[in-house]
């Protein structure tokens, strides 16, 4: 089951890492086409996403911020001109104009930064369609219809519970890769910047790993705790899932099987586009 779902997302996921941030698109479109885009306003980085009417990847782009903590936007006028820079440079390399676009944030933060999202999109000059729950974007991507979907980005965790489509049961807790970058800059007295550049050395990660496991295992006992309403298959996306013994890790505490797609922090952005309708 989680097999099958990753084979098809890590085709897609492929594709789009191919072009991220490459100023070239995967499709070519004309003006009149019908175009989804999502808007992620994430802690750690603002992406956008362009697909096609039929949910076909055409462009991708993100630019990492500050404005955003915890999902919400502390900085209106920095996220406002990052997605400006991220959509005049879409349109640049499309040769059309972005018209619309969806947003998402974290669950249960309320009616309040939906709209903060929806203005932020607004002020760049696109009629925002919708603000999504960033876990339900995700396994709309995913096309996860049974099971549990685990979003670990920079400043939050968030776990969400679908049965047949719809979403039973959710949770979202302020934890994620910052925390890990906290831990190895205490661990080895270095300032956050630092931290966060030896997190993402791949030459220096078993040692990186081994310091942060404890906030991983911590992570996986906030899912373990939601006992049997939890449901399989259990996927873990978001940026800060990219380490290669994050599942294994995961499948010991829950003692379940835990699947993870190609290019984690990608899913929930693209889910997010699949909802500008
Ligand atoms: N290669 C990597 N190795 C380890 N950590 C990584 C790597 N790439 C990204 N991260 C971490 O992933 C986190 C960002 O993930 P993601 O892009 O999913 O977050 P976000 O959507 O911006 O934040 P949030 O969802 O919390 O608002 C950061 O803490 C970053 O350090
Ligand atoms: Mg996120």
């Amino acid at each position: 089951m989680g097999d099958k779902i990753l084979a098809n997302s890590n085709k897609q996921l492929k594709r789009f890492e191919s072009i991220v941030n490459s100023d070239k698109a995967l499709k070519k479109v004309k003006e009149g086409d019908k175009l989804k885009v999502g808007v992620d306003l994430g802690t750690s980085s603002i992406v956008l996403t362009v697909l096609d009417k039929d949910d076909n990847i055409v462009y991708g782009a993100y630019e990492y911020d500050h404005a955003v903590q915890d999902g919400i936007v502390v900085n209106f006028m920095e996220s406002v001109n990052i997605l400006r820079r991220l959509k005049a440079k879409a349109e640049e390399v499309l040769g059309v104009e972005l018209k619309t676009a969806c947003g998402a944030i974290p669950p249960k933060t309320g009616e309040k930064s939906a709209k903060v999202v929806a203005n932020v999109i607004e002020e760049t000059g696109m009629l925002c369609t919708g603000v999504e729950d960033e876990p339900t974007a995700a396994a709309k991507f995913l096309r996860l219809k049974t099971g549990t979907v685990v979003d670990i980005g920079g400043g939050t965790t968030g776990i969400s519970i679908f049965q047949n489509g719809k979403l039973t049961h959710v949770i979202d807790e302020a934890t994620g890769g910052f925390h890990m970058t906290l831990v190895l800059g205490g661990r080895y007295k270095i300032k956050n910047e630092e931290a966060e550049k030896l997190k993402r050395n791949k030459d220096k990660e078993e040692e990186v790993y081994s310091v942060i496991k404890p906030v991983v295992e911590k992570m996986a006992a906030i899912v373990q705790n939601m006992g049997s309403e939890v449901n399989d298959p259990v996927i873990v996306v978001g940026g800060a899932t990219n380490f290669d013994e994050f599942t294994k890790t995961f499948s010991k505490v829950l003692k379940r099987k835990v699947y993870k797609p190609l290019y984690p922090q990608f899913v929930t952005p693209l889910g997010i586009a699949m909802f500008d309708n």
